[in-house]
């Protein structure tokens, strides 16, 4: 079992992805645990503080160290050995699928989700391990990205996908394309047809097509992925075709 702790003000938000879904199913399945600390529990104070003004001045609050320090150490104490602890944030490592896969080798993860302006440096450098970041764009707060990376070692967990959810994983992750598209009934849609190769049964046929979608789609619209990528003989024939 993969073993996830989220420190969030919005345990409530996270706690969605254990009800939805593939998570949900892997929740049930007991493939993955998803518990949440809040550090407004952890707060000293009468009003339950968790945010302070900036040294230096200027708009905005910064996550307090006491509250949230003690919460994430009492969240790792819960937490097996070699599990590391991460603060989502733009400054962060960029996410992409191998770095999900690199996470997915731990017994767990401890994710930190901020708000406000941020947390204070010297707790990030005494009690996080790496900072990852979901894409180059501001969010409010570290929570979506923290589900995203939820979902994302969820998938990868064995047994957590039904046979035709893996298949369409494998497009992404294993082979650097992007997918194929799809297309279900009717046969027309506004005046377009499936294309007559997936109706035809000739499975070597329609496998040979969607390779070429993928591949003439990844070039067109990523070809940064391609760039990273050998091709082999039979990729380097269809893209020539
Ligand atoms: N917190 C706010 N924006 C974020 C982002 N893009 N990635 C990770 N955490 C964030």
């Amino acid at each position: 079992m993969f073993r996830v702790a989220v420190i969030s003000l919005f345990p409530e938000l996270v706690e969605a992805v254990t009800r939805v879904g593939v998570t949900g199913r892997a929740v049930e399945r007991s493939l993955l645990s998803v518990e949440t600390w809040n550090p407004r529990e952890f707060a000293q104070d009468r009003h339950r503080t968790v945010d302070d003004r900036a040294y230096g001045g200027g708009p905005g609050m910064v996550m307090r160290v006491e509250p949230l320090g003690e919460t994430i150490r009492s969240a790792r104490a819960s937490l097996p050995s070699g599990t590391r602890t991460i603060y989502l944030s733009p400054q962060g490592r960029v996410l992409d699928q191998a770095l999900v896969e690199e996470l997915a080798q731990a017994p767990g993860m401890l994710l930190v989700a901020g708000r406000y302006e941020g947390v204070d440096e010297r707790l990030l450098e005494n009690e996080v391990d790496m900072e990852v970041s979901i894409g180059d764009y501001v969010l409010s707060g570290g929570e979506l990205p923290a589900m995203v990376l939820i979902d994302a070692l969820a998938r990868l967990q064995p047994g957590a996908l039904g046979h035709a959810e893996s298949a369409s994983q494998d497009s992404f992750s294993a082979d650097g394309l992007l997918d194929h598209p799809h297309y279900t009934r009717p046969e027309t849609v506004v005046g377009k047809p499936v294309p007559p190769v997936l109706l035809g049964g000739d499975h070597e046929a329609i496998r040979q097509w969607r390779l070429k979608q993928a591949l003439g789609r990844t070039w067109q619209r990523r070809p940064d992925l391609l760039a990273r990528r050998e091709l082999n003989e039979e990729e380097r024939r269809l893209l020539d075709e």
